[in-house]
């Protein structure tokens, strides 16, 4: 039998790739870890939560009960903000960054962008939901509180992103830029163990994952790519939740798309909180992640914290068929 091996021993036994680490990213990996078991245990519950009260009310024991986007964005600032390993975030719940103020005199390296809780209108029917991180080097001096700036930083500096998808069991995938890792949650044990190593996106798939209701506020490259995906029969999957979605192509391979629409002429999805930190893990291992634009998407200039992006990621083959429709349509138009 294999031998068990938990999150946290990997991120210690991974500490030695990079030669001049102190321990910080480490550290900062298992305060995610933690607050991910404790969302999990809340998303479990979050049916019973249900019959005991209604969102924002008393439930019957006289405690509020609150959204679980929110009561995840707490959790992930608490565990953060526990250790300092970390000096700022930027959550998708929150409008301005959260400095953090110095721990025990550590002078903190780390900024984390998150969506605590992707999918969340999955929540309330029983459907998966995730949560997704991109952790970057801080730009500015220690001696100083944060700012804008230092989370303003393309995909390409990300030093670490991950997301934790809590669906039939609940699994962390991670990169530090050397590979991706899945961890399955082991609910006996309460601990991540490592399930999926070296994790390697198919080079091709039939999976589609696009939002088809809004076909016709496409533009047309788009609308004839998806007329292709339908045509080859690929099969359609969409569960409205980008980690879930994308958790499939990784593993099965395929594409996943949110253009851009007549609503959201930038596309839907936030640079920072959703689409680099997923490109990074999808680029990591082995896919393609893009804009509509055709541009790579974590070469984007981030000019604002809650900044969309439209996106095509997914296997590399279906990415550069995609590039030929693309390239094709638009010369008509
Ligand atoms: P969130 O719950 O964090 O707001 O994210 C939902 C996002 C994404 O995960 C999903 O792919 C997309 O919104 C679904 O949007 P549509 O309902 O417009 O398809
Ligand atoms: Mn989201
Ligand atoms: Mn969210």
């Amino acid at each position: 039998m294999n031998r068990i091996i938990t999150l946290d021993e990997f991120i210690i036994k991974r500490q030695k790739d990079f030669p001049f680490a102190s321990g910080e990213l480490t550290g900062l990996l298992r305060d995610i870890g933690v607050a991910a078991k404790i969302i999990n245990r809340e998303v479990n519950r979050a049916g019973l939560v249900n019959i005991l009260g209604i969102e924002g009310h008393e439930n019957e024991s006289g405690d509020t009960v609150q959204k679980m986007d929110i009561f995840s964005n707490d959790k992930m600032i608490e565990c953060l903000s526990n250790s300092g390993e970390c000096c700022g975030i930027a959550s998708e719940e929150n409008e301005d960054i959260i400095p953090i103020e110095n721990v025990s005199g550590k002078k903190a390296k780390y900024v984390v962008a998150m969506d605590p809780l992707d999918g969340s209108s999955n929540i309330d029917v029983n459907v998966s939901v995730g949560t997704i991180f991109g952790i970057y080097r801080r730009l500015s001096d220690t001696e100083v509180p944060v700012n804008k700036e230092d989370f303003l930083q393309k995909g390409s500096e990300l030093v670490a992103a991950g997301y934790v998808l809590y669906g039939t069991s609940t699994i962390l995938v991670y990169t530090t830029g050397k590979g991706v890792n899945g961890f399955t949650l082991d609910p006996s044990i309460g601990e991540f163990c490592l399930s999926h190593r070296d994790i390697q996106i198919p080079k091709k798939g039939n999976y589609y994952s696009v939002n088809q209701g809004y076909y016709s506020k496409f533009d047309l490259e788009m609308r004839r790519y998806i007329d292709h995906c339908a045509d080859s029969n690929y099969r359609l999957r969409y569960i409205g939740s980008m980690v879930s979605d994308i958790h499939r192509i990784l593993f099965q391979g395929g594409i996943f798309l949110y253009p851009n629409t007549r609503k959201y002429p930038q596309g839907k999805l936030r640079l920072l909180y959703e689409c680099n930190p997923m490109s990074f893990i999808v680029e990591q291992a082995g896919g393609t992640a893009i804009n509509c634009q055709m541009e790579r998407i974590m070469d984007t200039e981030a000019k604002e914290i809650h900044q969309r992006s439209s996106i095509a990621i997914g296997s590399p083959e279906m990415l550069d068929e995609m590039k030929q429709f693309v390239a094709k349509y638009q010369a008509v138009v």
